[in-house]
């Protein structure tokens, strides 16, 4: 589907969409190794119902109407795989042939990746959505949702969902032998606390430069809001969905096929 803000107004509370940058694109992050899935290829590269969970992120954002640009930033060295892949399974016509998509290699964090995505947007993008494939089931409304926050003026918006388990702290230097028992330190009141999801949103020129100040050593940022945070720009929450889980575990891919199972049931999808 085309980007509609081609041919509508500019929100004038969004400073940094001047000019020509008025387009919105899609970051996805896509380079992990997914080690808590089990052996296998990379995370992204595995199936769901037969289809790579990549393919179903692409798609995924590629349906938004806001979207007309997604960035996979691929595995290092697997940028040709992934860009084969993405041939062999092409947008759905529903889709639209307008939105483009991009690969380039990723780095050896999150954080590195990301940066590695925003560096290959053109010039005219002024919104920019990072999302995991490890989300492949994010429902088209959340990623519209999101968009449509920043481009009403929102610099930094986050889908969430309020935390069902309670969550314990411990100290920094705790469990490193696994099985081992650990001090608890806090306990934070659960009321208080969100679980964040993706796609997160953000005006490109706060993104950027949080990236630029903010720049990775080890680990890296898990998440895009925090470094923007850092920045001391305000960040703010929208609902999330649960059907945007990310798919981490063996048991999450039983869930998301039981979910795809349910979407083809219901919709035809
Ligand atoms: O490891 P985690 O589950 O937080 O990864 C979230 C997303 O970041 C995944 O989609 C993964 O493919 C991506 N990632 C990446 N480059 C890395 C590590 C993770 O693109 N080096």
């Amino acid at each position: 589907m085309s980007d509609q803000s081609l041919n509508g107004p500019i929100p004038s509370s969004v400073n940094s969409l001047s000019g020509a940058a008025t387009r919105t694109a899609a970051v996805l992050p896509a380079a992990g190794r997914g080690v808590r899935l089990g052996p296998g290829s990379p995370k992204a590269l595995r199936q769901l119902n037969g289809t790579p969970m990549l393919v179903h992120a692409v798609r995924a954002l590629a349906r938004a109407r806001a979207v007309s640009l997604v960035v996979v930033v691929a595995p290092p060295g697997g940028a040709a795989e992934v860009r084969a892949l993405l041939d062999e399974h092409p947008l759905p016509e529903t889709v639209g042939s307008t939105v483009e998509v991009l690969v380039v290699p990723g780095g050896e964090t999150r954080q590195d990746s990301v940066r590695r995505g925003l560096d290959a947007l053109p010039a005219d993008v002024g919104v920019v959505l990072v999302h995991d494939a490890a989300r492949p089931l994010v429902p088209v409304d959340t990623v519209d949702a999101v968009a449509a926050a920043v481009r009403a003026g929102a610099p930094a918006v986050v889908p969430a969902l309020p935390v069902t388990d309670t969550v314990k702290q411990v100290s920094a230097d705790a469990g490193r032998e696994r099985g081992t028992p650990e001090p608890v330190v806090a306990t934070p009141d659960r009321s208080l606390l969100r679980a964040v999801q993706t796609p997160q949103g953000f005006d490109r020129a706060t993104l950027v430069k949080a990236h630029q100040r903010f720049r990775s050593p080890g680990e890296g940022a898990t998440d895009d809001a925090g470094l923007v945070e850092r920045l001391g720009v305000p960040v703010v929450l929208i609902p999330g969905h649960e059907e945007a889980f990310k798919v981490t575990r063996p048991l999450d891919l039983v869930l998301a096929e039981a979910v795809l199972a349910r979407r083809r049931v219901n919709d035809g999808f």
